[in-house]
């Protein structure tokens, strides 16, 4: 160890004293036990492109979401085009693109509203408390999470877990409607009002929304049946509401059941 990474080291014992557990910069470190720090490292990739590349108009990142989502075909090539993508400035906050998870074949498709701290970490959605709820939630309705294909609006933790921007969900729905008409599901179950709010292109709130049939046409035509719950996040905050969401989960059933 040198003496500047010594200095970078009493930097960041200062910041864990302050009460920072986690970094959203270049660099990245692990808090081991109470004031030790350890894996202090510079983060190589996803080096964050010049302002003037950032400062994109929405209106001009969205055109290249879109002429990207024109020229791919499969999720794998839209995984590696989102990664690859540099009109959103959450990317460079992130430590993962989060792509959906699960069966690209699957008729059901979860969809959230974006990465927390735990998918940030480990690349993949849903996987911290709230997709562990969400896991029950299905298997208690006969659905094993990996035979469905689960996804958020956004690919990118916001900082903080900060609500999402209208232009940031903007400039990401392109990659969104292009991994549901991919992936073509018959069946659509949003989770939360953004999610709902953001795909459906309505404001109503979740209390309305939830537990109604919608449609969601895809651009090439093909429908799939849309119905809206409480985000697992809130029910974990607010348990009295679970029984309305196990109510939506029974709907979904219900219609499956009947239409497989
Ligand atoms: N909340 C979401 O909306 N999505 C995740 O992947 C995790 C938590």
């Amino acid at each position: 160890m040198n003496e500047n990474s010594l200095n970078v080291k009493s930097l960041i014992e200062f910041y864990i004293d302050a009460g920072v557990d986690e970094t959203c910069g270049e660099v990245s470190f692990t808090v081991e036990k109470k004031n030790t720090v350890s894996n202090i490292a510079t983060k190589q990739a996803d080096v964050r492109p010049a302002i003037s590349k950032l400062a994109l108009s929405s209106a001009e990142a969205v055109k290249n979401a879109d002429e990207i989502c024109r020229q791919v075909t499969s999720i794998e090539e839209l995984r590696k085009a989102v990664e690859n993508f540099d009109g959103c400035s959450l990317k460079y906050n992130a430590k993962h693109t989060v792509m959906g998870d699960g069966n690209p074949e699957s008729k059901i498709m979860l969809i959230g509203e974006a990465p927390g701290a735990e998918e940030d970490l480990a690349g993949k959605a849903f996987v911290g408390r709230s997709g562990q709820l969400l896991n029950k939630m299905l298997a208690a309705i006969g659905i094993d999470r990996t035979k469905c294909y689960i996804c958020n609006i956004l690919p990118w933790r916001p900082p903080g877990n900060r609500s999402p921007s209208d232009a940031e969900i903007a400039v990401c729905l392109p990659f969104l409607k292009k991994q549901i008409e991919i992936v073509a599901p018959d069946y659509i179950f949003m989770l939360g009002a953004v999610a709902v709010n953001s795909l459906m292109e309505n404001a109503e709130g979740i209390s309305k929304l939830r537990g109604k049939w919608m449609e969601y046409q895809m651009q090439n035509g093909k429908k799939a049946k849309v119905l809206a719950s409480y985000h697992p996040a809130y029910l974990l905050r607010t348990p009295a509401q679970k029984a309305k969401a196990w109510a939506d989960f029974l709907r979904l059933k219900k219609e499956m059941g009947e239409n497989n």
